[in-house]
C-alpha cells in the first residue's frame, strides 16, 4: 500500500501567502534588524522563500528540534538536536514554523528561546492545524489553517520523504 500525494494548497497560492506575510513582518520590523529563527527541518523551504521576500537587513539561524515518531502520529516529547548559533540577547526574534500542530514544538522553542533574553519573540507558522492543540500557543503570522489531515509537501514530510514537492499535500492511501 503506497501514498499518493493529492494538492491541498497549491504553489501560487503558498507565494501569494508568503508574500503577505513578509509585508507585515517587514513593515513591523523596519529597523529593527530582526534574526528569524527556523525550526529544522520542516521549514526550510518557507523559510527560504519568506527571508527572500523581505527587503530589510536581517539575519537568519535554525534550531534542530524534533518530536515527531515515525509515521503520522506525533510522539509528543521534543528534542533539541542542535541550537542556534549565534546569541540571541537583546535581538528581536521571529520564529519560522512550517506547521504548528499540537503546539509542542513551538512551546518547547518558546520556552529555550525565553531563557536567551531576546527583545522580543513573535511567531510566523506558515500551517495551523488547531484541532490537533494540545498546548496553547498563540501565532503572530499565520498562512493557512489547515484540516486535521496529514500535510506533506513544500518542506513537510512523511517518514522524511516529500519534503520536495512544491505544492502542500495531502496523503492519500492507495487501495
Ligand atoms: C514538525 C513540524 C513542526 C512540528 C509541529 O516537525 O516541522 O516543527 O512537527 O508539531 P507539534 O506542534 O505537534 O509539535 P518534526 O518534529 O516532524 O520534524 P521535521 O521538522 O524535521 O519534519
Amino acid at each position: 500500500m503506497g501514498h499518493r500525494p493529492k494538492v491541498l494548497i497549491h504553489r501560487a497560492e503558498i507565494a501569494r501567502t508568503v508574500r503577505s506575510l513578509a509585508g507585515r513582518i517587514q513593515a513591523d520590523y523596519a529597523g529593527k534588524n530582526p534574526v528569524l529563527i527556523g525550526a529544522l527541518k520542516g521549514c526550510f523551504v518557507f523559510m527560504s522563500d519568506l527571508v527572500r521576500a523581505l527587503d530589510i537587513p536581517l539575519t537568519v539561524d535554525f534550531l534542530g528540534v524534533f518530536s515527531y515518531a515515525a509515521g503520522t502520529e506525533s510522539s509528543g516529547t521534543v528534542r533539541l538536536l542542535h541550537d542556534f548559533r549565534n546569541p540571541v540577547q537583546g535581538r528581536h526574534v521571529v520564529v519560522v514554523e512550517d506547521i504548528v500542530d499540537t503546539g509542542c514544538t513551538l512551546a518547547f522553542i518558546l520556552e529555550h528561546l525565553k531563557t536567551k533574553s531576546p527583545a522580543s519573540i513573535r511567531v510566523c507558522a506558515l500551517l495551523d492545524k488547531p484541532s490537533r492543540r494540545r498546548v496553547p500557543v498563540s501565532i503572530d503570522y499565520l498562512g493557512f489553517t489547515v484540516p486535521n489531515r496529514f500535510i506533506v509537501g513544500y518542506g513537510l514530510d512523511f517518514d522524511e520523504y516529500f519534503r520536495n514537492l512544491p505544492d502542500l499535500c495531502v496523503l492519500e492511501e492507495d487501495a
